[in-house]
């Protein structure tokens, strides 16, 4: 979403024969510091000034007939990578402003029913070299304008200032490029606005601490980048008062403890201990043994290669760590003993400690030392990547049994959790809290922060509010958990990895330079939507919700209509969970079509529809937007209720994002399905989107218990007759074997699976589980098409030679099997139905994939619905899958 709310600059659009004008420029705003928005740059390519470049190999043009104003604009083609495109390089932006670049994008080839355009900024700075930053972008329908804007602000630099603003398509990799992803778009109506200073950031000294609202349940510490936050006169200072457990992100590990052989370092780790005895907080000491932020003389010896004998490497690590823990005996809660010793693989990690010692001995004496030196500190081994489950987890989980078994005094399980909007799933965070509590160690999650990007991967953007909600409600479902796990005695504590956004490391990691937003305040040091919604939701702004609406291949007329049965019914509810409906939503070139079902028999109630046909979500209702009212009188009683079919007259288009929002009205009783405020009619702020999208790949599963134990894998139960194979032919990645198929069936437990895969070679070399000859299943049980996993969402992945893993889903009561056959193999799988009450008529969204690997890598993927190879996180684009009886 790029669409922002647009203080005092409305770019209003009125719809005429298909055709959208800006009717509105700007107007200024006085913002907090009293400034004024000044444009400082204006083309619509009516009588064009020039100054436009390639970027790439890209060819531009000024064209006369497609134009968002005028008949000009800048036409964009011919290019051979997605980050091809127009460039021009501003010298008048000028460090430390920050601007608003806006501009209206269309493209109108054939190359797909909707493409993404992104505006970005490139500029050298000053420690980062070049930088490319997306500042804004959004799908665009085929033929349709649309407006994108971002902002930026010119960092203070010694270089030239010199800012390239272009436009691009979404970056893939060029093995990943497809030819429509080098599509030709138009671009118009460019204005870059200078904005108003920001007021300096100020910490709010007047909201409740966070701390407070967990502490019956587990304290709740923060991560201090460094220990002049302690310091009353750093700004950071009174943000402390949040939490009751206190850590340094670096000021106590052993570059910083001892930078050189015997020379310790105290003033930091003194200055946290001695802050948190007068303020009544906990310490967590970080770290004692690590592979980074270790000063070089400490591996260095008369061993081979210049490294330390194993005798020096212990008398090394035995001096500090009882140096060290016996200065602060008596005021650490926990230390971290030994961080990050687990490979991804579940092996020891390759450090120079097990260089040099060979084996886990080193992890062990590290925990006696620590232990002799304070017999009463808790200790803990702390790892990442270890949040769902995976070989990763498994060897974190061996070898602290390794530990125990041996008599280590290993208290406490560390989870780092540095995670994402999209990984892990709250369930599988729960099921390792729980799956380490199990192992009779206490569990503390101790660098949680939560990034907007999936992966280093992702390019940097800005933040909007969508983005900001989705971040608070993922921290509202994971404390949530905390606090049920801790109460079930298997969660201990929780910390977050810095206190406000500006200073996260997540700014500089995994990609130096891309600004993340990961944490509960702000870069304005203000208290975002994600510590809101734990200590007042009612000052939460309401969650924006985002549906999609099915394409119908003919005017429907009734309620009666077969096509209803393929469409997901969505609830109204209110804000505390109570329910007066559902409804339904179709759409044609014409139409969108709303089945509303009441519950209120009352039919003197109405229904009421808000569209905003640009999905702008602006505090001032823009010229487009409207509403249109049915009468429930005209409803039929169905069930309890009242059901009611409107066709709304509306020209959409496929892809297409359309703001939407109803509402049940009975007089002053006012029920509506997003915007529980009830202010539609003013403003479209809180709205939620409807998708003009296609009907997915249908399949029907049919009625019936699967044995998966009963005989051998070689005969398989007769049950599996009674299901049709569904052949496999989308190829998403690569080159797989044609005529690979698989059957599906449910019953109240279960959905069963059995895939059919044509592969002469198998190959189980990689040691990266998707990366082997594996099948894998997706289901989102309530058919929710979410952009990242919910709880009902799950992934199921099983290799030929029957070795499971999980993204999500439940996996405890998981079964399967496989058998090699003929040109292939065999997977069976059983996945339990947990987030539904299985009926015949149910929706499910379902996909099932095939991973083909070679030489120990994975040469092809064939899917039976679903080509966008994002299924593992993104389960809009599954299939849909229908039980029967
Ligand atoms: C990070 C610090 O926050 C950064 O300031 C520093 O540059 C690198 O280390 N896992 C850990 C922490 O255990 O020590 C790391 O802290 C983040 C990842």
């Amino acid at each position: 979403m790029s669409k922002r709310i647009l203080a005092g600059f409305i770019a209003a659009a009125a719809a005429v024969g298909g055709i959208f004008f800006l009717i509105a420029g700007c107007a200024s705003a006085g913002g907090a510091g009293g400034g004024k928005e000044v444009v400082v740059y204006q083309e619509n390519f009516e009588s064009y000034g020039g100054g436009w470049r390639p970027r790439g190999d890209a060819s531009i043009s000024v064209v006369s007939g497609p134009a968002n104003s005028g008949d000009k604009s800048l036409y964009v083609t011919n290019r051979s990578k997605t980050h091809h495109g127009a460039i021009y390089p501003f010298t008048a932006l000028k460090p430390g402003q920050t601007y608003r670049i806006a501009a209206w994008v269309m493209f109108n080839d054939d190359s797909a029913a909707a493409q993404t355009v992104n505006i970005s900024v490139q500029q050298v700075v000053e420690g980062q070299g070049e930088v490319y930053i997306n500042i804004g972008g959004d799908r665009l329908p085929k033929g349709e304008w649309i407006y994108l804007e971002g902002e930026y602000t010119v960092p203070r630099s010694r270089y030239e200032s010199e800012v390239g603003v272009y436009f691009e398509s979404q970056y893939k990799s060029d093995e990943n490029t497809l030819p429509s992803d080098l599509f030709s778009f138009y671009v118009d109506d460019i204005v870059i606005t200078r904005l108003p200073p920001l007021p300096p950031p100020e910490v709010e000294t007047d909201i409740p601490a966070l701390y407070e609202f967990f502490a019956k349940d587990f304290p709740l510490g923060a991560a201090l980048e460094n220990a002049g936050y302690l310091s009353p006169s750093s700004n950071y200072h009174s943000l402390i008062r949040h939490f009751n457990v206190l850590v340094l992100g670096n000021g106590m590990k052993q570059d910083a403890m001892q930078p050189s052989e015997g020379r310790f370092v105290w003033s930091q780790g003194d200055a946290l201990t001695d802050f948190a005895a007068k303020n009544n907080k906990l310490v967590r000491g970080h770290t004692l043994v690590w592979h980074q932020q270790v000063p070089g003389w400490f591996f260095q010896g008369s061993g081979p290669g210049g490294l330390a004998s194993k005798e020096q490497l212990y008398g090394r690590m035995e001096k500090h760590i009882k140096t060290v823990v016996g200065h602060y005996k008596g005021k650490i809660n926990t230390w971290d003993v030994v961080n990050e010793v687990i490979d991804e693989d579940g092996s020891l990690r390759d450090n120079r400690y097990h260089q040099i010692v060979g084996s886990h001995e080193y992890i062990a004496n590290a925990f006696r030392w620590a232990h002799e030196a304070d017999p009463d500190a808790l200790l803990c081994i702390n790892d990442f990547s270890i949040e769902a489950s995976s070989a990763k987890q498994d060897g974190f989980v061996n070898l602290i049994q390794t530990l125990l078994d041996e008599g280590v005094p290993v208290h406490v399980a560390g989870i780092q959790a540095h995670i994402n909007l999209s990984w892990p799933t709250v369930a599988d965070l729960r099921n390792t809290i729980r799956r380490l509590a199990a192992l009779g160690v206490k569990v503390q999650i101790t660098e949680l922060d939560v990034s907007i990007y999936a992966s280093g991967a992702d390019s940097r953007r800005s933040i909007d509010r969508e983005t900001l909600l989705e971040q608070a409600f993922k921290y509202r479902a994971l404390f949530d958990m905390f606090r049920e796990e801790a109460r079930e005695g298997n969660l201990d504590m929780v910390v977050v990895w810095g206190l406000t956004d500006i200073e996260s490391w997540l700014n500089n990691y995994p990609v130096r330079g891309r600004t993340d937003y990961p944490l509960f305040f702000g870069k304005d040091m203000k208290a975002k939507p994600a510590y809101w919604v734990m200590v007042d939701p009612s000052r939460m702004p309401i969650q924006l919700k985002r549906i999609d609406a099915t394409r119908a291949d003919h005017r429907i007329t009734n309620i009666q209509d077969a096509a209803w049965n393929l469409v997901s019914p969505r609830v109204i509810a209110d804000k505390q969970g109570n329910r007066y409906g559902w409804f339904k939503v179709m759409w044609d070139d014409n139409s969108i079509y709303a089945m509303v079902h009441a519950e209120n028999r009352d039919a003197s109630g109405k229904v009421r529809f808000f569209i905003e046909p640009r999905n702008q979500k602006t505090e001032e209702l823009s010229d487009a937007a409207f509403n249109r009212e049915y009468s429930l009188s005209d409803a039929v009683s169905a069930g309890q209720g009242l059901t009611l079919l409107a066709a709304i007259p509306f020209e959409g288009k496929l892809e297409a994002r359309v703001g939407f929002d109803l509402r049940l009205e009975y007089g002053d009783t006012l029920r509506s399905w997003n915007d529980f405020d009830n202010t539609q009619e003013k403003a479209s702020l809180n709205y939620g989107t409807i998708n003009l999208r296609n009907l997915p790949r249908v399949t029907y599963a049919k009625r019936g218990t699967v044995d998966l134990s009963a005989r051998a894998a070689r005969d398989l139960d007769p049950a599996w007759n009674a299901a049709t194979p569904v052949p496999m032919t989308v190829q998403t990645m690569g080159y797989t074997e044609e005529g690979s198929r698989f059957r599906v069936m449910w019953d109240s437990s279960y959905l069963y699976v059995l895939a059919e895969v044509v592969d002469p070679v198998l190959d189980a070399r990689s040691t990266i589980v998707h990366e082997q000859d594996t099948v894998e299943v997706f289901i989102d049980q309530n058919n929710g098409k979410t952009k990242i996993y919910e709880q009902d969402d799950g992934q199921y992945r099983v290799s030929f030679r029957n070795a499971a893993s999980f993204n999500g889903g439940d996996s405890s009561r998981f079964k399967s099997r496989t058998m090699i056959i003929p040109g292939g193999y065999r997977v069976e799988m059983a996945m339990p139905l947990y987030a539904i009450t299985p009926a015949a008529g149910a929706l499910l969204g379902f996909d099932v994939q095939i991973n083909d690997a070679a030489n120990g890598a994975r040469s092809g993927i064939r899917n039976w619905a679903n080509d966008t190879n994002m299924g593992y996180q993104d389960t809009s684009d599954f299939g849909l899958l229908v039980l029967t009886q």
